[in-house]
């Protein structure tokens, strides 16, 4: 790690992924040592990151607390919380589905794929599911008059038993009923580091394009709950890479999916192992997995 001095402080430079978790200060918390909050930019590994170091002291303290050894906490963990049913919901190829599908079927998510949502019954997340078994339902819809209505949607989710509902490019409305019903409980993968490049008319190629003609230096997947407005629920996990001079938007959309199936397994793995608690405010957090009181 190599430290550099500057008008804005001192930065290191660290080689190699890493994955940040902070402490908060909350009032179970209580310590008046000074704070060290740490920002980490995640790249490939190949590439350097960089590491600022600032000094605050009200928002964010040094937590000691012993770390528990990582398989010893999950056992516990898991021990503790019931295996969790998910719905997914896919419009189009369903990478980022097969890979939290091959995450429950490994372990390395706490849950299952209770029931596929689609509304191209053809799409190849569809015929990924059925390949492997699980129940598929078309929402909404179609045009000869097949697809469940949004009340049916909420009935038939509730009959599979599901705890949360995780979005991977469906790109249909999700109705107010189906929020309603599962509040706090459906995430979205957004291909872009939201609120920048989100809302209507910003999906697929289009979000990528946009990002570059804007001349963003960096992108990159965000998880968000689900509520009424369009990608706008709140964030719960972003990824970071850089969009280097000459990308075309599919090799960026490369880059950032790459990020995305590595994300999301993550993020849904804490969700099912009931690692996401809710500041005061409304912003949620996800609690480390070695030390479960750092936060992501
Ligand atoms: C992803 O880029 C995701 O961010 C967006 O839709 C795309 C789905 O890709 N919501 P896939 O079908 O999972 O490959």
């Amino acid at each position: 790690m190599e430290a550099h001095s500057s008008i804005f402080g001192n930065y290191s430079t660290i080689h190699g992924p890493k994955t940040p978790c902070y402490a908060l200060k909350f009032a179970s918390f209580s310590s008046s040592k000074q704070v060290l909050l740490r920002t980490h930019l995640s790249f490939p590994s190949n590439i350097a990151i960089t590491e600022k170091r600032l000094r605050i002291r009200t928002s964010v303290e040094e937590v000691h607390s012993e770390i528990v050894g990582p398989n010893v906490l999950e056992d516990s963990v898991r021990a503790k919380v019931r295996r969790k049913n998910l719905a997914v919901f896919v419009s189009g190829g369903g990478s980022n589905f097969k890979s939290l599908h091959e995450a429950t079927v490994n372990g390395f998510i706490h849950g299952d794929i209770s029931v596929l949502v689609t509304n191209k019954p053809d799409c190849g997340g569809a015929e990924f599911a059925r390949d492997k078994g699980i129940p598929v339902i078309l929402f909404p819809k179609v045009k000869d008059g097949s697809g469940l209505s949004s009340k049916d949607l909420v009935n038939a989710i509730r009959s599979y038993k599901v705890d949360f509902i995780v979005l991977a490019g469906y790109l249909k409305l999700i109705p107010t009923e189906l929020i309603r019903a599962f509040p706090r409980s459906i995430l979205n993968i957004h291909p872009s580091l939201l609120p920048a490049f989100g809302g209507k008319g910003y999906y697929g190629m289009k979000v990528h394009k946009a990002v570059i003609a804007s001349g963003a230096r960096y992108s990159g997947p965000t998880i968000h709950f689900v509520d009424e407005e369009y990608d706008r629920g709140r964030i719960l996990a972003q990824r970071i890479v850089p969009v280097l001079p000459n990308d075309t938007a599919e090799e960026l959309a490369a880059r950032v999916l790459h990020e995305e199936h590595k994300l999301y397994k993550e993020v849904v793995a804490a969700l099912c192992e009931e690692r996401i608690i809710w500041r005061e405010d409304g912003v949620p957090l996800i609690q480390c997995k070695e030390n479960l009181s750092l936060y992501k």
